[in-house]
This record gives structure tokens, C-alpha cells and sequence, in this order.
């Protein structure tokens, strides 16, 4: 298959397969992180084509979808069944391995330049308002609890235990969100990361103020 084929094919299947997902990872996410991705691509010289293949299929095979009751494996088997050679798929499927954020205090920094751009564009939509969004949404899907003054958050060092975690949303911002803006890989990503950053502390403390009955 041709790229720009391939890559049409890969939308329609990625669409299908996250049709009615509501945890914060349906197509639009999807779509926004293939956009932010390629803009950070191109402003880094990374191969575009890798990029946006990989961006399309990032979540298809995504621990949180898989604990949720998805199948592994799905990645491969497309590509696979659309032809693309043995070292394109795995250069696929090890950016996305990548990408991942896997506790406060797990080491998922790299090196390759494809993997770099996809992952701070998957991290930017996880932060600011959108970001907010799906955190609740992903919260509500998990049934989680929104917050609990009682229950600290926690800064875990290993990705079983992150994995496991079931605090309620507010703590995930200490857990991940809030430290994603000193994470970024790219100029562009960091760039973009510090408005964003900004916005979330803003909710937290009308968040905190309204909870507290400061506003009254
Ligand atoms: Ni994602």
C-alpha cells in the first residue's frame, strides 16, 4: 500500500475500533494528538510519515484500553494485514512502547526523534483544559472518585503500582499531569506545555477555593 493510502486505511480502522470510547482516548484525541504530533515532527526534521502512522495507532493497544477489556496486539496485526514491512511495523510498534507515561518517578526520556515528537504531542493533549477534560472523563470511566482531602497523592516509582493506583482524579494532577511540563523532549513541546501547565494550576485553585467555601 502506497503511504498516503496506508494511512487512510489506518484512520478508518483506528476510528472503528474507538468507536464510543469514553475514557478520554476516543478518535478525537486521536486526532489532535496526530496534528500537535506533526507540527512538533516537522519542526524537528523527524520522518512525518513514521510519525503520523504511529500517532494513529498509539492507543489502540494502550494498557489503560487493554486492562479496560481490549485485545493486545491489535497494532501488529494491521499492519501486518496491510503489508508494511517487518522493520517499519517494529519501528512502529517501538515508538509507541515509547510513548507511555508509566509513573511520577519511571524513566521514559528517549532518544529517537519520532518517539520524541509523539510523545510530547500524546502529553500536550493530557494537560490544559482539554487535558482536564479527559482526566475526569478517564476518572469517571475507572470509577473513580473526583477528590478525597483524606487520600494524598502519591509519586509512584514503579509502573505496577502506578498501574494499579485508583486515588481519586484530583491526585492523578500531583501523580502525572503536573510534572509533564518538565518532561517535554522538544522546544515546541515545551513551549506549548507551559500555558497549558499554567491553566491547570488556575482550575486547582478555583477548585480548592470553591471546595473550601472561599468564594462564598
Ligand atoms: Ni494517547
Amino acid at each position: 500500500m502506497e503511504n498516503e493510502h496506508l494511512l487512510k486505511a489506518t484512520e478508518n480502522f483506528v476510528k472503528s475500533v474507538l468507536e464510543g470510547e469514553s475514557s478520554g482516548h476516543d478518535w478525537w484525541h486521536i486526532h489532535r494528538v496526530r496534528n500537535l504530533a506533526l507540527m512538533i515532527a516537522k519542526s524537528e526534521g523527524a520522518d512525518l510519515f513514521v510519525v503520523e502512522l504511529a500517532a494513529l495507532l498509539h492507543d489502540i493497544d494502550d494498557w489503560k484500553l487493554i486492562e479496560a477489556g481490549g485485545e493486545e496486539q491489535k497494532t501488529k496485526t494491521w499492519l501486518r494485514n496491510c503489508n508494511v514491512g517487518e522493520n517499519v511495523a517494529e519501528r512502529i510498534c517501538n515508538i509507541i512502547e515509547g510513548v507511555s507515561f508509566k509513573g511520577a518517578g519511571v524513566n521514559t526520556s528517549t532518544n529517537d526523534i519520532e518517539c520524541k515528537a509523539l510523545q510530547d504531542a500524546d502529553r500536550l493533549d493530557a494537560i490544559g483544559a482539554v487535558g482536564i477534560a479527559r482526566t475526569f472523563a478517564y476518572g469517571g470511566n475507572r470509577g473513580r472518585g473526583i477528590y478525597d482531602p483524606e487520600i494524598q497523592p502519591e509519586m509512584h516509582t514503579d509502573f505496577e503500582n502506578y498501574k494499579k493506583s485508583n486515588a481519586p482524579t484530583i491526585n492523578h494532577f500531583y501523580e502525572k499531569l503536573l510534572l509533564l511540563k518538565d518532561q517535554m523532549q522538544t522546544k515546541m513541546g515545551r513551549n506549548l506545555a507551559e500555558q497549558r501547565h499554567d491553566f491547570m494550576i488556575l482550575f486547582l485553585n478555583q477548585f480548592y477555593d470553591e471546595w473550601n467555601g472561599k468564594l462564598l
